[in-house]
């Protein structure tokens, strides 16, 4: 479904990702893990038509996104919910899913997205008239994760939806995401949370400054020394 081939984008000349490939199939989940500044949302970025490539492609259903804009690339289904989540504070939380629906023609896509959001968190549902800047940071991820699915994505990138969530929380995101799985959507995650990040994961590349330096199953990874030793602190 997406395959990023020898991908390279440097900020200013200074190399962040430096010839990067990867690949995900329909129905799979897979994450991206490293530390902080390794080039994960970078990575996503360049996906989404957010960050110009030096050099490489990106192909998403058999077509070359290269020359796509980012709004273009979320109607073929490709939509990222950014790092730190980008609310509307003062829109409440529901103006805020409406506008993840910007893509949708169909008032019943939009009736089916909110459905899904408020069962899914009857919190949203609770405070739905709220402004979306007094929820707690694990309802704000919450309801970044439901505005990206408002565009009916096909591939859902989310980059660490654990951010500044409180850990009794951050089960439940990561539960979500794989019930998202299980509704066909695929699902490229980036997660400093490697342990977490490795569990839910089908298959997971590692990324160390700006390359991708190992790659496995999300078992096997989560087993392996010496991940185990860089990552895991055991
Ligand atoms: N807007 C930017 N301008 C300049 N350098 C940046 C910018 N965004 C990220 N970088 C640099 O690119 C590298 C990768 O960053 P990033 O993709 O944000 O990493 P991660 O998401 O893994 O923490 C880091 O060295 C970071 O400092
Ligand atoms: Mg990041």
């Amino acid at each position: 479904m997406l395959e990023v081939k020898n991908i390279r984008v440097s900020y200013r000349r200074v190399p962040a990702l430096q010839d990067i490939s990867f690949s995900l199939k329909q129905g799979e989940v897979v994450s991206i893990v490293g530390g902080n500044g390794n080039g994960k949302s970078t990575a996503l970025r360049a996906i989404a038509g957010l960050n110009p490539l030096d050099g490489g492609s990106v192909v998403f259903k058999g077509e070359d996104l290269s020359g796509i804009p980012a709004h273009q690339r979320v109607r073929r289904g490709l939509v990222l919910v950014p790092e730190g989540r980008r609310l509307f504070p003062r829109l409440s939380v529901e103006q805020n899913l409406r506008l993840g629906a910007f893509t949708c023609d169909k008032q019943q896509d939009i009736r089916d997205g909110l459905d899904f959001a408020y069962q899914t968190f009857p919190v949203l549902f609770e405070r739905r008239h709220q402004q979306a800047g007094t929820l707690s940071g694990g309802e704000q991820q919450m309801l970044a994760i439901c505005r990206g699915l408002m565009s009916k994505p096909e591939l859902l990138m989310l980059d660490e939806p654990s951010w500044g969530v409180a850990p009794k929380l951050v089960t439940r995101i990561l539960d979500t995401i794989r019930a998202v799985a299980q509704r066909g959507i695929t699902i490229l995650l980036v997660e400093q949370n490697v342990h977490r990040a490795l569990e839910i994961a089908d298959r997971a590349y590692v990324i160390q400054t700006g390359r991708i330096v190992m790659q496995g199953s999300g078992r096997d990874l989560l087993a392996n020394d010496q991940i185990r030793q860089a990552y895991l602190g055991i």
